[in-house]
């Protein structure tokens, strides 16, 4: 079995002594410090860690999350970045506690989101620090999650039973695209462990995944919902997306980022080459724009074909942009680009064209818009109404793992 290409422990990275295209150019010593003073803005407001930056409100104050909301791993996952990226130890001194505050969630059983939030805190603290403890987080992560995995479905059930948009269907097994970013968990626990199960659950939901979730143009549905009892699809969906048949940004990042992720513990051809497709589609998209943000979602074109949702598009007169989509297309192209032959110029070069775009003052927060967060313009969720063209914790986090594996090209 192939296993983490990352070393075990990283020695931190003084991204200033390197010398990339990226930090030549965008990543100047200003910038970086303005990076450190935005979280130093927000552990100024909030130094208990269960009080866990998300985003900001519509005054710009700063909105936390609970221990057990699906981005509470994020930040702690930001602080281990600015770590690697600083070499500075006050980094780690908060990571560490922003980190451990995290333990119960390792039992977290009733949604998949224990993947993100262990994975993103313990699983980076883990290869920085080669702490024991958090091995056995780690593990009992996985087992906690692998709960939530049907031999019958071949796949792990994202959410519990839940309605669908139109009200009526009830979705009793419904199987998210974001669910490939927590097989991670999944294979750094059969590493970790030597228990091959974990491993076996993440393959078997990828593949599933690949068969059901995905259209033959390699854009992906966001929900596919199976009969437990027979593995047999009822509904293919979207719950955050603009249209059930359309591509939701988002989903189709973390699409991305989940197969070449799987690539990287299988070493399997079949994952590289999906994760190719879907990087083609992204980056061929007649609806992405020159500066390769995309739109909240790639066929969001009129916002007003969607009335029952409450989005208010006069307040939103210009389709709204997905920063974190484009931060996580990103730090997937940084990684699939290592693996793939003859395209991995191209997917060097549009991972820099986004960084270069988020590094922007169109992308970037400035002291005077946001004083928490690296980027501005996310989508949360559009059909939900919530968190619609703002800061989010989770863009900043790709971003920073972006610019840590931009320093390793
Ligand atoms: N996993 C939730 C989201 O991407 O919004």
């Amino acid at each position: 079995m192939k296993i983490s290409l990352f070393p075990k422990i990283f020695i931190p990275l003084v991204l200033f002594l390197g010398c990339t295209r990226v930090e030549e150019t965008v990543l100047t010593k200003e910038k970086m410090q303005f990076i450190a003073s935005q979280f130093e803005n927000a552990l100024a407001v909030t130094n208990d860690p269960t009080r866990i930056p998300k985003t900001i409100n519509q005054n710009g104050e700063l909105k936390t999350t609970g221990i057990y909301g699906w981005t509470s791993g994020f930040f702690a996952g930001n602080l281990w970045y600015m770590y690697e990226l600083t070499g500075d130890e006050k980094w780690k001194d908060e990571a560490r506690k922003w980190t451990e505050v995290l333990d119960p969630v390792k039992y977290v059983t009733n949604d998949h989101d224990v993947g993100f939030m262990i994975n993103c805190s313990y699983g980076n603290g883990l290869k920085l620090t080669g702490n024991k403890q958090y091995e056995k987080v780690m593990v009992q992560a996985a087992k906690s999650l692998s709960t939530r995995y049907s031999p019958v479905v071949r796949s792990i059930k994202s959410w519990n039973s839940k309605k669908a948009w139109d009200g009526e269907t009830i979705w009793d097994y419904p199987v998210i695209i974001d669910n490939m970013m927590n097989l991670e968990l999944l294979f750094e626990a059969t590493r970790l462990s030597g228990d091959s199960s974990f491993h076996h659950i993440a393959v078997q939901h990828a593949l599933t995944t690949m068969k059901n979730h995905y259209r033959d143009d390699f854009s992906c549905y966001h929900v596919v919902d199976y009969d437990p009892l027979t593995g047999v699809v009822l509904d293919k969906a979207t719950n955050q997306g603009f249209v059930d048949q359309s591509s939701w940004a988002r989903g189709q990042a973390w699409g991305l980022y989940g197969f070449t992720m799987c690539y990287r513990y299988t070493n399997d051809k079949k994952f590289l080459d999906f994760a190719e497709n879907i990087a083609d589609y992204i980056l061929n998209h007649p609806n992405l724009p020159e500066d390769m943000i995309p739109y909240w979602d790639y066929n969001a074109i009129d916002p007003n074909l969607s009335p029952e949702w409450n989005y208010d598009a006069s307040k939103f007169p210009e389709i709204p942009r997905d920063a974190s989509a484009a931060a996580i297309t990103c730090s997937a192209l940084l990684e699939l680009e290592k693996y793939s032959g003859e395209k991995r110029e191209m997917y060097l070069n549009a991972a820099d064209k986004i960084l270069e775009s988020l590094f922007s003052p169109e992308y970037m927060s400035s002291s005077s818009d946001s004083n928490f967060f690296i980027l501005n313009h996310s989508v949360g969720s559009i059909p939900h109404g919530v968190e619609i063209d703002v800061p989010l914790v989770y863009a900043d986090y790709y971003f920073l793992e972006a610019l840590v594996r931009k320093s390793h090209t």
